[in-house]
Formats: structure tokens, C-alpha cells, sequence
């Protein structure tokens, strides 16, 4: 007696189908998975076993063999439960015959409950392209799933009520998209900022072009402050932006049962301690990380010289690719991590270098020694060198009220709409190809000169000269300028501070 029953797996953040057959036969009792199952598929024999008796079915004596199709592919975590149970049941005819356009993920507790499971919304979103109309998740993932919309979406609470439907006795109603357009309610605002002018400027800079920022001042001057406000002058995101993200999280096993959608562009900000698997994804169980989670989003490095050096150079791919590619022995897998780079320092070891109270007790070789643990590469990948200096008392104390954030977005979408209109409609100026570059960031003869001294002064490299010429373009952009001049070039120029040091 054989019946199989469909399911879903995913790679990367994608899902696929998977087929879950089940033959019985005569022979000595005994119940095998086949198919490159991972060490917790193979745990579902216990749990199916468990479940099946605690729900009132009789476990087959039989030889069961159980087989999860395609079998070259890896089978990860406990999402096959559900899909072994049915599949047994039904070919053991405790069930009626299940459709072949009905599909099946849930990891089964001891009582026949449902547990929530990992990817549901991109298991939902790439369902109906394998034939399915009809996806059962956990009831904890359906708010999610019922996002994907191309596919019904029933939430299963037990093993009981599931067959209960299945057999037409109580019929479980689909799950609803419940999607609500909730304004951006940003608890920090940059009105909150006071002073600051130039830092201000510069952060709206790289909003405008999506790039890559270093923070570097004293402590207390307001560097986390200033990045955790960033997200809130960044464009709203897209509703296709959302989704990515969403299905990122969903990987991640990181949504949020009441509110699943992400609406906001993420900010994640990882502790110094964190490690390179942990900021880049993998793992055993392969999970996205930091850098995906923060895809569409910032990713803030605070303490920047603090990370350990293998977890900054595992950044050096997916800045440049806006994807990490992961290599694993059961092949290799893509997660999106295309994020704007937000890092703070200190100057130096003990923070006050360059306050203006004298406080800095490091000599001027320890001062360099701690700026140069940033590596060359990465200080290449960073658009913008911003310094903090410490708040002015005049400006903290009084002073007019700081423009909000939502003024500042204005300006930043303005910006954004003129690169979408060269770049296409994912485009932003920190993306530009080498080609884009000499396209649209045509300099005069006086602006070549400039940067001509400039890249021998600053010791530049065919990187940060690039990168010079996106951040000019940008500066351009917020002028509403067609042309790249020289006032926007020497703008850009300011932000390689660190390069000046360097030399
Ligand atoms: N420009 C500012 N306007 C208003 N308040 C500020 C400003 N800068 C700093 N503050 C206040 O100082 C606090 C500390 O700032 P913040 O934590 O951002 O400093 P930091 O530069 O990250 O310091 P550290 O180097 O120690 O991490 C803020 O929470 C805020 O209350
Ligand atoms: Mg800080
Ligand atoms: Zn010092």
C-alpha cells in the first residue's frame, strides 16, 4: 500500500515542493526515512509514532518506508512531521485519500499539536508554481503565510481537527491576509538631534545614495543616537521590498505571529562579540544572518574596531554583491544582503581624541594603531568617513527646534526618484556599475583636476575613486543637479578623512 502527500522545503529563501511517499509492507515491523534527511527528519519517526497513537490511530505494524522526494536534496528540521503522519494514514486507510493539489508542513508535538515551522511565507509565496492551491501550516504561521495570497492557506491547530476537515466532518475556515498599511511610526526621530549640522548633512547624503557611512567621534557625542535614527529618513519600503524581507525573516524563524508583515526597513545592530557565522548566515541548520536580516535595512556596526577581524572580512563579498553565497556539503545557497553599512568608532582608545576638553591621554602612535585596525578593504568599501565632534553646549542647550525626519525623507526621496529615473527601479547611486559611473558622472575639466590632486594627496584607489564619484553624483542628485560639478565633487572629497589620516 503506498500514498504519497505533498510538502514544501526551502533553500535559500525559497521554497520548493517536496513529495512525501509512503509505502507499507509485509515484513518485520519497522519504519525508515529515506531521501537525505537531516538528523531531526529522522526524529520524526518518534514523534509520528507518539502522535499517531496519543490521536487514536493505530501505528501500522508493518514495514514502513518513507520517502521524501527529490531525494537529492537536503532535508532540514521537523516540517515533514505532518506530511509523514497523513501519508502513512492515508496508506493505511485510516483517512480518506488526500488531493494531490493539497499540500502539508507542520512539526508534530507528542499530543498531536502543531508546532510553528520556518519558512512558511516563501514555502506559501512558491506553492502554487509546483501545482498546489491548497498549503496546511501550523496556525502560528498562517498569518504569515496568508500573505503569498496565490495559494488558500488552513490553519491546523491539531491532528485532530485537521482530520476532522479531511474527512469533511468540521471544516477549518482559510486564513485571511489581514494586511494593514500601518504609517511608519518612528519612536527616534532626527528632530531629537540637536547641533550636529555637518554630521546631519552628511547622514542625509548617504540616505540619499544608500551608502555606506563610518561615524567616527568622542564618547557621548551622539553617534548610536544619529544611526538609529537613519532607518527613519530612508524611503518607505516597497511592498516587493517587504516581502523579501519578510520571507527573510520567515527563514530566520523571526516573525512575529500578530504582526508577521515587515513594514519598516529593518536596523540591525549585532553585538562587537558576534561571530563570522552569525553576521553572515550558515550554520548547520542553514539560517540567514545579520546581514540578510538588515537586507533593505541598516546594518550598524557600533564599536566598529571591536568586531573580530574574521567577522569583518566575511562582510568584504556581500558589501560589494549585495548577496552571500554559503557553500555547504549538501551544495550551496543564496540569502539577499544588500544593506546601507552604518559603523561608529571612538578616535582612539580611550574615546576623547580631538575633544576639545584635552581629556585624550593616548599618544599619537596609539591613536594611529587604533584607526588602522580597521583593515584597508573595508575602509575602501566605505563611502562616506563622517566625524562626530562633541555637541556644542549653545546647541544642546536651546537653540531652534532640529528639522524632523519626515522633512529630511522628503528631500531623500526627491533624490532617489531622479536615480531611479537613470538607474531603473531598484537603482541607487552606492550601486552604480563602473559603466553607470562613467555615464552619469561626467566631470568638467576644473573637476578633473580636483580629483586628480585629490587622488594622489589621499592616497585613493580605483575603489575609493568610484566611490568619490557616487557620492558626488548623489550630492547632485539632492541639488537636483543634471550634471555632477565641482562644488558637489569637493563635497564628496570632505568624507575621505580617513584616507587623509592614512597617509
Ligand atoms: N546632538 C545631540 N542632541 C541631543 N542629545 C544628544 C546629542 N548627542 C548626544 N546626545 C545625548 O547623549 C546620549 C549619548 O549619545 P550616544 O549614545 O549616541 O553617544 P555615542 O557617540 O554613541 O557615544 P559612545 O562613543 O560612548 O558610544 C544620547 O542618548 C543623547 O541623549
Ligand atoms: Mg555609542
Ligand atoms: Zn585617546
Amino acid at each position: 500500500m503506498f500514498f504519497k502527500i505533498r510538502s514544501m522545503g526551502i533553500t535559500g529563501i525559497d521554497g520548493y515542493p517536496v513529495d512525501c511517499e509512503c509505502d507499507l509492507s509485509g515484513g518485520l515491523p519497522a519504519f525508515e526515512i529515506v531521501g537525505l534527511p537531516d538528523a531531526a527528519v529522522k526524529e520524526s519517526r518518534d514523534r509520528v509514532r507518539a502522535c499517531a497513537k496519543n490521536c487514536g490511530f493505530q501505528f501500522p505494524l508493518r514495514r514502513i518506508t518513507v520517502n521524501l522526494a527529490p531525494a537529492d536534496t537536503r532535508k532540514e528540521g521537523p516540517i515533514y512531521d505532518l506530511p509523514i503522519l497523513l501519508a502513512m494514514l492515508c496508506a493505511s486507510e485510516q483517512l480518506p485519500p488526500i488531493p494531490e493539489t493539497s499540500a502539508f508542513v507542520g512539526e508534530l508535538s507528542l499530543d498531536g499539536r502543531l508546532r510553528p515551522v520556518t519558512g512558511a511565507l516563501p514555502m506559501a509565496v512558491d506553492a502554487a508554481a509546483a501545482g498546489i492551491d491548497t498549503l496546511y501550516v501550523p496556525a502560528d504561521n498562517a498569518a504569515e503565510a496568508a500573505f503569498a495570497r496565490s495559494v488558500r492557506i488552513i490553519p491546523v491547530e491539531t491532528v485532530a481537527e485537521l482530520c476532522a476537515h479531511l474527512r469533511g466532518e468540521a471544516v477549518i475556515a482559510p486564513a485571511e491576509c489581514t494586511e494593514t498599511v500601518q504609517p511608519d511610526v518612528f519612536s527616534a526621530d532626527f528632530a531629537d538631534v540637536r547641533g550636529q549640522e555637518s554630521v546631519r548633512r552628511a547622514v542625509e547624503i548617504a540616505a540619499a545614495g544608500g551608502h555606506n557611512i563610518l561615524l567616527m567621534g568622542p564618547p557621548g557625542s551622539g553617534k548610536s543616537m544619529i544611526a538609529r535614527r537613519i532607518p527613519s529618513i530612508l524611503p518607505e519600503l516597497s511592498g516587493e521590498e517587504a516581502l523579501v524581507c519578510t520571507k527573510i525573516h520567515s527563514v530566520a524563524g523571526l516573525t512575529d505571529r500578530s504582526r508577521p508583515m515587515i513594514t519598516e526597513r529593518p536596523f540591525r545592530s549585532p553585538h562587537h562579540t558576534i561571530s563570522a557565522i552569525s553576521l553572515t548566515g550558515g550554520g548547520r541548520t542553514p539560517r540567514p544572518g545579520e546581514i540578510s536580516l538588515a537586507h533593505n535595512g541598516v546594518l550598524f556596526l557600533d564599536e566598529f574596531p571591536e568586531f573580530h577581524k574574521d567577522a569583518l572580512e566575511a562582510l568584504r563579498q556581500p558589501l560589494e554583491d549585495g548577496s552571500v553565497t554559503i557553500s555547504r556539503v549538501a551544495g550551496s545557497m543564496t540569502y539577499p544582503s544588500s544593506f546601507m553599512l552604518v559603523c561608529a568608532m571612538n578616535p582612539c582608545r580611550c574615546g576623547w581624541y580631538g575633544h576639545p576638553s584635552g581629556r585624550c591621554t593616548c599618544s599619537a602612535g596609539s591613536v594611529e594603531a587604533y584607526q588602522s585596525r580597521i583593515s584597508g578593504p573595508m575602509l575602501d568599501r566605505i563611502d562616506l568617513h563622517i566625524d562626530v565632534p562633541a555637541v556644542e553646549f549653545d546647541k544642546l542647550h536651546g537653540g531652534p527646534t532640529p528639522e524632523s525626519s519626515a522633512d529630511i525623507r522628503r528631500r531623500v526621496n526627491a533624490a532617489r526618484a531622479r536615480q531611479r529615473a537613470r538607474l531603473g527601479e531598484s537603482g541607487c547611486n552606492a550601486r552604480m556599475t563602473t559603466a553607470e559611473i562613467r555615464r552619469d558622472c561626467v566631470l568638467d575639466a576644473e573637476s578633473s583636476a580636483m580629483l586628480s590632486a585629490a587622488f594622489d594627496a589621499l592616497g585613493m584607489t580605483a575603489r575609493s575613486y568610484d566611490r568619490v564619484l557616487r557620492v558626488a553624483r548623489t550630492v547632485a542628485d539632492l541639488e537636483g543637479s543634471d550634471r555632477v560639478e565641482t562644488p558637489h565633487l569637493a563635497e564628496a572629497l570632505a568624507f575621505r578623512t580617513m584616507d587623509r589620516n592614512r597617509k
